[in-house]
C-alpha cells in the first residue's frame, strides 16, 4: 500500500464528527482508497455495519482487494461495498436492507490514484487522454463533450463550474482549435492544458497567477463530465432521508464551489435561513431535518503534513430527532 499517495484528509476530525457508535451501521459514499472507510470499520464491532460505494471501478476493486479485519483479532463488522454513485444511495440501501443510516460520510472530488495516473485524463501536469470519468464505464469522456458542446454551453460550464472569468475566450478558442484540427483535435490533456494557458497569459498581460491558470477549466470540465453538482445535491438529499434521528453528515469540500453548496444546502436544511414573522417572532417553518451545522479546517500540521487538506472543508451536522418542533 502506497500510504502517500491517499491520505485521508481531516480522518480525526471526521472520525468525531461521525462520532462512530461501534453497533452503528454508516454509508461511506466516496471509498477512494478507504483512508476514512478503514478507520470507521476499525471502530466498529461485530454487530456495526459499514457500506462503501464510489463510481470509480478501480477504488471498488482496491477495497475489495482489502482484508477488512481488526488489528486486534475481534470479530469484525460486516462491510458491503458496491460500485455506485450518490444518486443510487437509496437503492443500495434498500437492496441492501439497510433500515436506515447513522453517519454517512462524503470526501468530495478526486482521489489522489485518479489524478496521478495520466491514463485517467484529470491532471494538466501530466499528459494522458482527455478522459476525466470518475467511472470510464459512464457517460462520455471530457474529449468527447469538447468536442460536441456549441461555444454557449462551454462557456456556462467554465463560468459556473470554474469561475473562469475569461469563459468565453477560452471557449472561443476550444471553437478555433476544433475547426482546425477536426477529429484530431483535443487528444490530449496537455494540448488542453496549453490552449488555456495561452488564452490566460494574452489575458493576463503580465499578471503572475499562483495556480496553473488551467486548473479553472479544468474543474469545471471535470465537474461536468461527472455532473458533480447534480451528483452532490442528489447526495445530500439522499443522507438527509436515510439518516436514523441523530444521525450524521459529514461532507468534505476541497473547493469554494463545493463548499457552497454543501453550506447552503445545510443552513437551509438546519433552519439558519428560516424568515421569522416580523409580528409574531416565529420562524415560517419548523421542521428542519438538522441540527445547526459545524466548520472543521485543517490545522497547521495536517497541512505541513499533507498539502491536499489546505483547501479541505469539512462540515458536518446531526439529524434532529424532533423535525416536527
Ligand atoms: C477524495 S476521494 C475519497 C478518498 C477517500 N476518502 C480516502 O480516504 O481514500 C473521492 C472519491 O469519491 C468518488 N466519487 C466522487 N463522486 C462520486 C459520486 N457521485 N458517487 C460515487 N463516488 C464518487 C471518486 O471516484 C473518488 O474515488
Amino acid at each position: 500500500m502506497h500510504h502517500a499517495l491517499h491520505q485521508p484528509v481531516l480522518l480525526e476530525a471526521t472520525i468525531a464528527a461521525l462520532g462512530v457508535d461501534p453497533c452503528g451501521c454508516y454509508l461511506d459514499a466516496t471509498f477512494g482508497r478507504g483512508g476514512h472507510a478503514v478507520a470507521i470499520h476499525a471502530r466498529l464491532g461485530s454487530e456495526g455495519r459499514l457500506i462503501a460505494i464510489d463510481r470509480d471501478p478501480q477504488a471498488v476493486a482496491y477495497g475489495r482487494s482489502l482484508a477488512w479485519q481488526r488489528d486486534d483479532g475481534r470479530p469484525a463488522a460486516r462491510v458491503d461495498l458496491m460500485q455506485s454513485r450518490f444518486a443510487q444511495i437509496a437503492a443500495v440501501l434498500n437492496r441492501l436492507e439497510v433500515p436506515a443510516l447513522d453517519g454517512v460520510l462524503f470526501d468530495l472530488g478526486v482521489s489522489s490514484p485518479q489524478l496521478d495516473d495520466p491514463a485517467r485524463g484529470f491532471s494538466f501536469r501530466h499528459d494522458g487522454p482527455l478522459d476525466m470519468r470518475m467511472n470510464p464505464n459512464e457517460g462520455i469522456s471530457a474529449r468527447q463533450w469538447l468536442l460536441q458542446a456549441e461555444v454557449e454551453e462551454l462557456t456556462a460550464v467554465l463560468r459556473s463550474n470554474g469561475e473562469e472569468r475569461h469563459a468565453r475566450a477560452i471557449a472561443q478558442a476550444i471553437q478555433d482549435h476544433r475547426e482546425r484540427f477536426g477529429d484530431q483535435a483535443l487528444r490530449s490533456t496537455g494540448e488542453l492544458a496549453e490552449l488555456v494557458r495561452k488564452v490566460l497569459r494574452r489575458k493576463a498581460r503580465g499578471r503572475d497567477e499562483a495556480k496553473d491558470p488551467a486548473t479553472r477549466s479544468f474543474q469545471a470540465i471535470r465537474m461536468q463530465v461527472n455532473q458533480e453538482s447534480a451528483e452532490l445535491d442528489a447526495g445530500l438529499e439522499a443522507a438527509r432521508e436515510c439518516l436514523k434521528p441523530g444521525g450524521v453528515l459529514a461532507v468534505i469540500s476541497f473547493h469554494s464551489l463545493e463548499d457552497r453548496r454543501v453550506k447552503h444546502y445545510l443552513a437551509q436544511a438546519s433552519g439558519a435561513r428560516a424568515k421569522t414573522d416580523p409580528v409574531t417572532g416565529v420562524p415560517e417553518r419548523r421542521d428542519w431535518p438538522f441540527e445547526a451545522p459545524q466548520r472543521v479546517l485543517a490545522d497547521a500540521l495536517e497541512v505541513e503534513r499533507n498539502p491536499r487538506a489546505r483547501s479541505a472543508v469539512l462540515r458536518y451536522a446531526r439529524k434532529r430527532h424532533d423535525p416536527g418542533r
